[in-house]
C-alpha cells in the first residue's frame, strides 16, 4: 500500500488539510489516528469535524470514550485511551458499519475490532508547531481517498 506524507507547520494547516479530508469522507468510513501526546490527534478531528459540517465544538472524548456529533454525516469519535489493555468491547461495530463516520484516537488499543480497511493517519512531533503526518490507506477506498485529496493543490507537501 502507498503511503503519503504531508507537513503541517501549525495547528490550523492541520485542521484545514483534516477539513478538506472531511469533505470528502461517506458513511462507514474510518479513520484511525496514532501519535505520542499532543501530536494532533484531536486537532486533525476537529478538522475532519468542520469539513463534515459539524456545529458543536468537538473536545477530546477522553472521559466518555465515544462521543458522537452531527454533521453532512454523523461523526462518532473516540478515544479509547482509558481503554488500556482491557480491550472491552464497547459496541464498535455500530459505529464502524453505521451511518455515519469513525475517527479513533489510539486505535491500536482496540486492534481486534477494527475493520481491515482504514485510513491509518499517524502524526509526528516536529519542531515547535511543526508536524509530519504520514497517511496511510489501507484498502482500495482510502487509496483513492488519499489520492482525491492530495491532488486538490492547495495542500503542500
Ligand atoms: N502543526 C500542528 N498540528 C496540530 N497541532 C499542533 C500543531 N502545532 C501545534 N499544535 C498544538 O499541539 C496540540 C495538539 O493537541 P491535540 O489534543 O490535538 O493532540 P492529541 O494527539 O489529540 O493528544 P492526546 O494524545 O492527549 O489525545 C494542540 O495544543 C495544538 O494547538
Ligand atoms: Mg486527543
Amino acid at each position: 500500500m502507498p503511503i503519503y506524507e504531508v507537513k503541517t507547520s501549525s495547528p490550523e494547516e492541520t485542521m484545514s488539510l483534516a477539513e478538506q479530508l472531511g469533505h470528502l469522507l461517506k458513511a462507514q468510513d474510518v479513520l484511525i489516528l496514532e501519535g505520542d501526546l499532543g501530536a494532533g490527534k484531536t486537532t486533525f478531528t476537529k478538522g475532519i469535524a468542520k469539513g463534515l459540517g459539524v456545529k458543536r465544538v468537538v473536545n477530546s472524548p477522553t472521559f466518555n470514550i465515544i462521543k458522537e456529533y452531527n454533521g453532512r454525516l454523523p461523526l462518532y469519535h473516540m478515544d479509547v485511551y482509558r481503554l488500556g489493555e482491557s480491550e472491552e468491547d464497547l459496541g464498535f461495530d455500530d459505529y464502524f458499519y453505521g451511518e455515519g463516520v469513525t475517527v479513533v484516537e489510539w486505535a491500536h488499543l482496540i486492534q481486534s475490532y477494527l475493520p481491515s480497511a482504514v485510513l491509518k493517519v499517524n502524526l509526528f512531533h516536529g519542531g515547535n508547531e511543526d508536524r509530519k503526518i504520514v497517511l496511510e490507506p489501507v484498502g482500495e477506498r482510502y487509496i483513492r481517498l488519499c489520492e482525491e485529496l492530495l491532488s486538490n493543490e492547495s495542500i503542500s507537501n
